[in-house]
């Protein structure tokens, strides 16, 4: 037993949903941290319990709700030890049910949306001294990236940084334009200082971030408007940097000076994450995607004039109501048309008080799965060919941590693949030559090349 030191507050932090979620949890420990919590994988070593959610899809809402069961069962085990837990849902979820939250799971003290998550040591103080659970879920006026604690020091090589936030697209299925409320980009000052902060702790790898993120408009030093194409150049000046990637963009705000990027900035990496969602013109127009299937197919083709080795990825969804087969088969022959090197797709569901929950023809679970699973098999077998093309080639591998063996170490190809060679620990943090020798669906193995 240790003697004389104050007992450690312990965070136990789950996050769900996409990239921005990641970011959002990093910001949130590291807040916490400055305020005296260490971080626990074990829940019920837990004093404060977090978890950031998705809301997406059904299946990502209905998870939080199986997870809070667990949670309650844990807060009374330890209530009877006389420990106090606290249970915090934070992100979409807790912005989309709001005080819904707390009366189906009661078990919930705050409820945390994310524009606010920069109050939480002070919610989860008010909450101590008065008992009462707290629903935190207006769009605040303050900026809570002014708000938040500097970036801490990490083991991480590469690191997420959120430049532009929420979404005025109001895709028809979509959530995110409600629970992430209206788009905001970050000032260009503001993102330089808090990647050069990164770039200081060891990163090497910056994924910058935005449900839009080519939508990016952020005010520059002397007050003009800049575009992520601009802000990419800037980035690329800092010395130690040595990789940049964004996601996610959409077709509609892919700038000419974006695709220049691509073709002038070697620190760029050559990937794009582009959904296109749907292949018919009539399924995209009811999604209010305000592209056609040909725009995106020649928006693809000048990306790829600017910088011919780039790698795409891409979101679809499937059984969006009203689909018809025909308008699927519309869908298969986009991904034929365009060779893919890593996709998520999704069969379509209905959100609560988003448009397309209420349209007429909403097909049916076998019908989705069918489709999805058809779409899937096209989209694995791009993966392989791709991943396949990449034997005999050398990449310049990015290390980011140990393997499953020892001597092993696990690292990113420019093209977002997962690549395992045999390396020593030194080489983390290190961009190294490796030869490509096999491959698998989801990573590629290879061996470093003498420099
Ligand atoms: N801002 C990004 C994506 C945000 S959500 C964009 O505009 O592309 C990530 C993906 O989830 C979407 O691209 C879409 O393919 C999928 N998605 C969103 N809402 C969905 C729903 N109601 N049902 C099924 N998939 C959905
Ligand atoms: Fe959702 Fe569409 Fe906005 Fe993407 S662009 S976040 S899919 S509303
Ligand atoms: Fe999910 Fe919210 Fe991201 S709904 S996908 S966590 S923006």
């Amino acid at each position: 037993m240790s003697i004389g030191h104050a007992p450690t507050k312990k965070v136990f932090l789950k996050t769900y949903g996409c990239q921005m979620n990641v970011y959002d949890s990093e910001r949130m420990s590291e807040a916490l941290a400055v305020d005296g919590y260490a971080s626990t994988e074990t829940m019920e070593d837990a004093d404060l319990i977090i978890l950031n959610t998705c809301h997406i899809r059904e299946r990502a809402a209905d998870k939080v709700y199986s997870e809070l069961g667990r949670i309650r069962d844990i807060k009374d085990e330890r209530a009877a030890l006389g420990k106090t837990t606290t249970v915090t849902i934070a992100g979409c979820v807790a912005q989309a049910e709001g005080e819904e939250m707390t009366r189906r799971a009661p078990a919930v003290d705050l409820v945390i949306g994310p524009q606010s998550y920069h109050h939480l040591p002070k919610l989860i103080a008010r909450n101590h001294a008065d008992g009462k659970s707290i629903v935190e879920t207006q769009f605040p006026d303050d900026d809570k990236f002014k708000e938040l604690p500097e970036r801490r020091r990490t083991l991480a090589t590469a690191a997420f940084l959120t430049v532009q936030e929420g979404c005025d697209k109001f895709c028809t299925f979509c959530v995110v334009p409600y629970t992430r409320g209206a788009e905001y980009s970050r000032p260009v000052a503001q993102i330089l200082s808090e990647a050069r902060k990164l770039v200081s702790h060891g990163v090497r790898e910056i994924t910058l971030l935005g449900q839009n993120v080519n939508g990016y408009h952020g005010v520059d030093t002397h007050g003009k408007d800049m575009t992520l194409g601009g802000l990419v150049r800037e980035l690329a000046t800092i010395d130690g940097l040595e990789r940049i990637r964004y996601m996610t963009s959409h077709p509609r705000d892919m700038g000419d000076d974006l695709i220049a990027a691509h073709r002038d900035i070697d620190k760029l990496m050559p990937f794009l994450h582009l959904p296109f969602q749907a292949g018919s013109d009539r399924i995209l127009a009811a999604m209010n995607r305000k592209h056609t299937a040909a725009e995106f197919v020649s928006l693809v083709d000048r990306v790829r004039l600017a910088r011919p080795d780039i790698a795409l990825s891409t979101d679809i969804i499937v059984g969006f109501p009203g689909e018809t087969e025909g308008e699927f088969q519309a869908t298969l022959e986009i991904v034929k048309t365009v060779h893919f090197a890593s996709a998520y797709s999704f069969k379509f569901s209905a959100r609560p008080g988003t448009p397309a929950a209420s349209m007429d023809g909403q097909l049916s679970e076998d019908v989705k799965d069918d489709r999805l699973k058809r779409l899937q098999d096209l989209l694995m077998q791009q993966q392989r060919t791709f991943n396949a093309a990449c034997v005999g080639k050398t990449f310049p591998v990015l290390f980011e941590k140990a393997g499953r063996y020892a001597g092993q170490l696990i690292g990113r190809s420019p093209y977002l693949q997962s690549v395992h060679a045999d390396a020593d620990m030194s080489a983390i943090g290190k961009i190294l030559p490796v030869e490509i020798a096999s491959v698998g669906p989801n990573s590629l193995a290879g061996v470093v090349k003498s420099l």
